[in-house]
């Protein structure tokens, strides 16, 4: 039983998207995670995801361990060893989970390692789960990783499709008009999302109208955006992708790194450049045309980013 998911990018509204805005995601498919699942001469679920130097069987994790509680959902706990035993003839199974998503980076690696396990899961025990019950499950597993999480995560990556996200809402999904290119840039730096998620509803109690004011603005860039992605007319979202930049950083979400790369993306010819994601870390995107792509990725890596994509976004 093999499943497999994306990673993802927030293109507009991270952090407003909490606080019920719209948002703009789209998955990523040059990063994935995987899942195999595997008959073991040894009893009980063993799990092997070396990226994560995990290597247990399952019922020595604790329950609310996203790995664990997701295998507990088709293998409950009391009997979770004799469940694969008796069905694989007294062996056991194993489950071994790669992924080339870097971990806490807001390309969505926890999303994905959950989607892929419910699928491959939910394949082994001949159980099949509609889009909607897979996200919703994820979506479960993800406030085991975040505590307050929007959804747009599991969403983007469940449907591995563009998704135009109001949290509570059924999920909407866009159009390109003409496909454009975007290179991703990681600062290396890993940065817990619950952090950056808790740090913006500090400053958003400490000053509700404020803050409410500030979550619109970055509404409103997300509905611009999605009509100029509709109408083709992509050259457009690089200043808008700057304005919600500029509103990241008065959320103290940036970073001195976030800020060097897009910085160097601006300086190297991107038609626009933002950080991605929870922030404080991880990735920072822009917008190029198709053949500055190589160049902006160069100047990229010239100013620190540990590693480069250059991804496509169509539907
Ligand atoms: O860091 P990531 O990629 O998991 O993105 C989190 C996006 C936030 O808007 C900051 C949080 C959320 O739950 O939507």
């Amino acid at each position: 039983m093999n499943a497999s998911a994306p990673g993802k990018i927030i293109l507009f509204g991270e952090h407003a998207v909490v606080y019920g805005r719209p948002a703009l995601a789209v998955p990523v498919t040059q990063v994935h995670a995987d899942v195999e699942i595997l008959d073991s001469a040894r009893a009980g679920i063993w799990i092997n995801a070396p990226d994560i130097n995990l290597r247990a069987e399952v019922s020595s994790l604790p329950a609310d361990h996203p790995i664990a509680a997701v295998v507990h959902e088709f293998f409950p706990r009391p009997g979770a060893s004799s469940g694969p035993g008796t069905e694989a003839g007294g062996a056991g199974i194993e489950i071994k989970i790669s992924s080339s998503i870097p971990v806490a980076s807001g390309l969505g690696s926890g999303a994905a390692v959950s989607v892929a396990l419910v699928r491959a899961l939910s394949a082994r025990v001949n159980r099949p789960l509609t889009d909607e019950r897979v996200n919703a499950m994820v979506y479960e597993v993800e406030k085991l990783h975040h505590g307050t999480p929007s959804g747009i995560d599991n969403t983007v990556i469940t449907y591995a499709r563009p998704v135009y996200f109001v949290k509570g809402q059924p999920i909407q999904t866009f159009k390109t008009g003409s496909p454009f290119t975007i290179v991703i840039g990681d600062t290396g730096v890993p940065a817990p999302t619950r952090e950056s998620v808790g740090d913006v509803r500090t400053l958003w109690e400490s000053d509700k109208v404020k803050w409410e004011k500030v979550f619109d603005k970055v509404g409103e860039i997300a509905k611009r955006a999605k009509t100029r992605i509709e109408t083709g007319e992509w050259e457009l979202l690089g200043e808008l992708m700057n304005a919600n930049h500029r509103i990241l950083q008065r959320m103290t979400v940036s970073s001195p790194e976030l800020d060097k790369l897009v910085r160097a993306a601006d300086e190297a010819g991107a038609l626009g450049a933002k950080m991605s994601g929870g922030g404080r870390g991880g990735n920072m995107i822009a917008l190029v045309k198709p053949e500055a792509a190589n160049s902006v990725a160069e100047a990229l890596k010239e100013a620190g980013a540990k590693h480069t994509i250059i991804t496509t976004v169509d539907s």
